[in-house]
């Protein structure tokens, strides 16, 4: 082959094509890039957020079984509170010492020979000072560390201690004993490493923010992803929206959350922590911002009250960029940051598809372009589907211009082989593509083979697409809600995957522009592998019985969709729902558990490669 390049002829700008994108599923920040060690630390998990939890959870008694309430002794109460959104803490009223632990994430605290933590707890006492002493140990219960504080204060005041382990372990505690004849009320109980990313307080892990900075990302997308649009923004409801204003401030003032990915957010690492995360790894923030419309819910805000949510982010380009004597700007360089974080992008909506949230769009853009013209505004597709829900929010980003348009897919490495070509006939002179989110259906060498083999796409078209960023960025394997993922760790390690090799290839090598060039002799192209072979569909229920309907399902391919016929699963049983298939598809359905809530709209995509199913869902 011969390759003709003429460098004096520019065709586009790559800017900042590469990015990463961070949502806290898989316990990505809590028990993951967050470095808090401590699991439920203000004792506010719930049954709202997951329904095995409870406001002891991850507390275990000396012997390391899970801690129950004692009549009198030990309970979790909510009068006079540290603050109104941290509304539970643990009292202990005891004659006798009493000794207590927190278990952490995963199979325990990751403690290392000669490495420093910083514990911290508001606590308050009746009657005589308490002491409260604190250990780190191993998963035998041997002290690695100790060290003691005084409780003697009436009121909630915060209390600190440095601890230095003399032992690695994997899977270790924080211990705490409190004092014999003590009554005592303690929250906020927490512990980190002295070494966080960049030395910040209440900051991220070492091991996963140097991760991150050695992919030389030109962007951080945050915080999602499908929990951006949950539910109002009423801060007193467990199950609202994840309202940025919420994030910011006195970590124990934020209020926890349900995440919609099953387990309970703290918000610990909130916007302030994410901005300052971009800034050290060197990327743009872009944050996305809800539009007025869950689909989870099926809820949309009144028009009437759609203020709110455009306020949100007209005060939050203010939180990032406005002046130290503005309102929003004090906030933030009360934080410690006087200086703007620069922020240029911002995202209204993720994988919208609904008709409500494009009747609300042109209210955001238009007051945000109005205060801020020079903020990129990103408009929303819909998560793939072979052409009609990508095409509202492309019509909706063309109508309202729309700097970019954000575009979702998960697909086989057949699939990112085969659309190569994907953006050559998009218009290059209409709103650009920000791929927000997409990866093949694997962490295997094909897969990152194949998704190089797209990037050279996005490249080709750089004057078409804007940005781009795999998706998801994290995994802890002990708690896995969808994969593949980009980089995996555990409390003690962190490993890229194959993937992960790729794309910081291609982000620390990024070029700064395209050029033009001709090819001559090519050899013919590789045949595509082989055709997805067979498979099956099955709906497979849980220990409750499930009763779906509205099922359909559509070849993505040839998109056409057919309905199937409703049904009721029974305890684990299986039903076939399609005999036979072969492919990239969707189901979208509603279903029931017995005495459940009704989900409706439940969408699977879907390939079968080999055999193998991979999906996604929301
Ligand atoms: O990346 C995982 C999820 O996939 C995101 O939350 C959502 O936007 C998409 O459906």
């Amino acid at each position: 082959p011969t390759i003709t390049v003429h460098p004096d002829q520019p065709l586009a700008d790559l800017g900042d094509l590469y990015g990463i994108f961070f949502e806290d599923l898989n316990h990505a920040a809590d028990g993951g890039l967050y470095a808090e060690m401590v699991q439920n630390r203000s004792f506010e998990f719930c049954s709202v957020d997951a329904p095995d939890y409870h406001a002891l959870t991850a507390w275990e008694d000396a012997q390391g079984a899970p801690l129950t309430p004692a009549p009198l002794a030990l309970r979790v109460l909510s009068d006079a509170p540290l603050n109104s959104n941290n509304l539970h803490y643990l009292q202990i009223d005891t004659h006798d010492p009493r000794t207590f632990r927190n278990h952490g994430y995963g199979q325990g605290m990751a403690f290392r020979r000669d490495a420093v933590y910083r514990f911290s707890v508001f606590a308050r006492k009746l009657y005589a000072p308490v002491t409260l002493t604190v250990a780190l140990t191993d998963d035998a219960g041997q002290i690695l560390a100790s060290g003691e504080t005084v409780v003697t204060s009436d009121d909630w005041h915060q209390y600190f201690l440095t601890l230095t382990s003399r032992g690695t372990t994997a899977a270790g505690r924080l211990q705490l004993t409190v004092s014999g004849n003590a009554h005592v009320s303690l929250d906020m109980i927490s512990l980190f490493p002295k070494d966080t990313f960049h030395h910040r307080i209440n900051g991220v892990r070492e091991d996963i923010g140097e991760q991150l900075a050695a992919l030389h990302p030109r962007f951080m997308r945050f915080p999602g992803g499908c929990l951006v649009h949950d539910g109002s923004l009423d801060p007193r409801d467990r199950d609202a929206g994840y309202r940025w204003k919420n994030t910011i401030g006195p970590v124990e003032a934020r209020p926890a959350r349900r995440n919609s990915w099953g387990y309970n957010q703290t918000l610990g690492l909130g916007y302030y922590e994410l901005f300052q995360l971009a800034e050290d790894i060197g990327a743009k923030p872009l944050p996305v911002l809800p539009g007025g419309w869950d689909p989870h819910h099926q809820w949309a805000a009144p028009m009437a009250e759609l203020q709110p949510f455009i306020d949100d982010a007209l005060d939050l380009i203010e939180f990032a960029n406005g002046p130290v004597d503005s309102e929003w700007g004090a906030k933030r360089a009360a934080m410690g940051h006087p200086q703007p974080f620069h922020l240029e992008y911002l995202a209204i909506g993720n994988e919208e598809v609904g008709q409500e949230f494009f009747d609300r769009y042109p209210r955001f853009h238009n007051q945000i372009k109005a205060r801020y013209p020079d903020i990129k505004l990103i408009n929303s597709a819909g998560p793939f589907a072979a052409g009609s829900e990508f095409d509202r929010g492309w019509t909706s980003a063309r109508q309202h211009h729309s700097d970019l348009v954000d575009e979702h897919y998960y697909m086989s490495p057949r699939w990112f082989l085969a659309n190569q070509h994907r953006y050559d006939t998009y218009d290059a002179h209409g709103p650009k593509v920000f791929l927000g989110e997409y990866a093949s259906h694997g962490n295997t060498w094909a897969n990152a083979l194949a998704e190089a083999s797209y990037m050279i796409g996005l490249e080709r078209n750089a004057a078409k697409v804007g940005l781009a960023c795999y998706a998801p960025l994290l995994c802890n394997t002990d708690y896995v809600n969808w994969r593949p993922d980009l980089i995996w760790y555990d409390q003690q390690h962190v490993t890229g995957s194959v993937n992960y090799d790729v794309q910081k290839l291609f982000m620390t090598h990024q070029g700064s522009q395209n050029i033009a060039h001709e090819e001559a002799n090519l050899p013919a192209p590789l045949p595509l592998p082989a055709a997805p072979t067979t498979g099956a569909v099955r709906f497979q229920g849980a220990d409750a019985d499930i009763t779906y309907s509205n099922i359909s399902y559509t070849d993505l391919l040839s998109d056409t969709t057919t309905q199937l016929a409703d049904g009721t699963v029974t305890g684990q049983d299986q039903v076939p729902l399609l005999a036979k298939t072969s492919g990239y598809f969707r189901l979208t359905f509603d279903f029931v558990k017995t005495g459940g809530r009704p989900d409706k709209g439940m969408r699977l995509d879907f390939g079968v490669v080999d055999d193998q199913h991979r999906f996604g869902w929301s």
